[in-house]
């Protein structure tokens, strides 16, 4: 498809041209053109307004890379795409707010920790949680940094918000007593004074990036405060993230979304956002164009088996397309030898019939991305690691991805690999999270990567298999055994 000679659908073309003043929000299945409607959303409000400024802002760097790649190839004036974070970051840093350094990953863990530890020695008790299984640190710091990210998140800032708070995002059967959230509270406040008084650290949290912006903004500048703000793939920032650019956005704000494709933890209404979507201001997109009816069919049916989302009032089926292409492939390998041999042939295969294609390849972790990386750099294979703001997503080739970077993007024939016990889904189910919407989110995963395939889709497990394989149609999908 050229891009420049697509053809909107009225739907579509009413999402571009809708009044550029105040909200809208465009929910709609994988490859609805959400993003299509967005890039071309900027267009016309640079078109109607040549002065206003535009912003893109997306949860990954990958994405926002891939926006702004998009954009190059078919906006006549190139558009600026960033993360929340960056963004984020780069407007306090206009403020007169002391550090702006942010705090993520691993720095942020351990500065958790740190806290943690100062915690049980001033109270002289062991920070532990009773009902959690496994009592090894990690998951303790994994479960606390989780936790921590979710209060931020939903911008609680007193301890009284957070004990009366009625389910913080977890499931019942994770029970998180009234002492256990006096201890998560404790550690809350030791963390944020290690933030801006430690040495180590002087910097913000990520997650409080949102809070703070919301609090300094009328600090903030003119000139930085877009006139449009439009969100791509917004089911994955948080209350408060939108909040906060909501409250930048001087004129209008385009939101895309999916919570089909939600695959953090995230439980935010619209309206609890502070976006108003009521009437014409708020659009379900229900047509794919990307993928072709046989893969539309396999990821639905998959999709079905998802309890937890199906009950959601945001949940969306897609219609079955009319384009119709091969049915989509699952190959059940003995072992890795053969999974690695069977993909490299299907690479070949595909390379020599169509080597203007783009080919993903999607795993659930680095690791395994590298290994198949080797395979194919060995045979002289050209291949890209998708990772943050690197790599020319667009262009012909092999693009070796994630299933959470690849969020957003699309390739004419997709393998998705990982497809083991233990792999996808994740076990041992991480602590402190409930079975039910864990279980949901790695489904959604696999959806995602199902749904990235525009043409064709080959699914490759390798025994201990996955045990949503069980859930694919066999009826949707041809078998093949290596
Ligand atoms: N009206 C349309 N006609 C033909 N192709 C379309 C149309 N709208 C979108 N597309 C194509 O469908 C694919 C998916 O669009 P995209 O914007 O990425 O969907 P989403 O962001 O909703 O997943 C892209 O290749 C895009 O060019
Ligand atoms: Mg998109």
């Amino acid at each position: 498809m050229n891009h420049n000679t697509l053809e909107l659908t009225n739907q579509q073309r009413q999402c571009v041209k809708f009044d550029p003043v105040g909200d809208l929000l465009i929910q709609g299945i994988p490859g609805s053109g959400k993003s299509t409607i967005l890039l071309a959303r900027a267009q016309f409000l640079k078109e109607k307004s040549p002065k206003d400024s535009i912003l893109v802002l997306t949860y990954s760097r990958v994405l926002s890379n891939y926006v702004r790649q998009l954009s190059d190839k078919l906006n006549t004036t190139p558009l600026d795409a960033k993360t929340f974070h960056q963004w984020g970051q780069q407007l306090l840093e206009e403020t007169d707010y002391p550090h702006t350094r942010l705090i993520l990953g691993d720095q942020r863990k351990e500065a958790i920790k740190f806290a943690k530890n100062i915690v049980n020695k001033e109270k002289n008790y062991n920070a532990s949680f009773p009902n959690l299984k496994k009592e090894s640190q990690r998951a303790l710091l994994d479960f606390l940094s989780d936790e921590i990210e979710w209060i931020k998140g939903h911008g609680i800032t007193s301890r009284e918000e957070y004990l009366g708070i009625k389910r913080a995002g977890r499931g019942q059967d994770v029970k998180v007593t009234k002492e256990n959230r006096e201890t998560i509270y404790d550690i809350l406040e030791k963390y944020n004074e290690l933030l801006i008084n430690h040495y180590k650290y002087q910097g913000i949290d990520g997650d409080d990036l949102a809070r703070i912006i919301i609090q300094k903004v009328n600090k903030i500048p003119d000139r930085l405060r877009p006139d449009h703000i439009l969100i791509d793939e917004a089911q994955d920032l948080h209350t408060m993230q939108l909040k906060a650019i909501k409250s930048i956005a001087k004129k209008s704000l385009t939101i895309a979304a999916d919570k089909g494709q939600q695959i953090f933890r995230r439980t935010f209404t619209w309206k609890s956002a502070g976006i108003t979507v009521i009437g014409n201001r708020s659009q379900l997109l229900k047509q794919t164009f990307r993928s072709t009816k046989q893969i539309v069919r396999l990821a639905n049916d998959f999709q079905s088996h998802d309890k937890h989302y199906i009950e959601d009032k945001d949940f969306t089926v897609a219609n079955e397309p009319d384009v119709i292409g091969k049915v989509p492939e699952l190959c059940i390998c003995n072992d890795l030898q053969s999974e690695q041999k069977h993909i490299l042939e299907h690479v070949k295969t595909i390379r020599s019939s169509y080597p203007e294609d783009t080919i993903g390849i999607i795993a659930q972790s680095h690791d395994s991305l590298d290994k198949i990386k080797e395979i194919l750099d060995a045979k002289g294979i050209p291949v890209y690691r998708v990772k943050e703001d690197k790599a020319d997503i667009l262009s012909p080739g092999v693009k070796l991805i994630t299933f959470q970077s690849s969020k957003g993007l699309e390739f004419d024939h997709v393998i998705i690999t990982d497809l083991r016990k233990g792999k996808l889904p994740f076990s041992p189910i991480p602590e402190g999270e409930e079975e039910e919407s864990f279980i949901s989110r790695e489904r959604k995963k696999l959806y995602v990567a199902m749904t990235r395939a525009k043409k064709t889709l080959l699914l490759v497990a390798t025994k201990k298999i996955s045990s949503f394989i069980d859930d694919l149609n066999p009826r949707y999908y041809s078998l093949k055994k290596k």
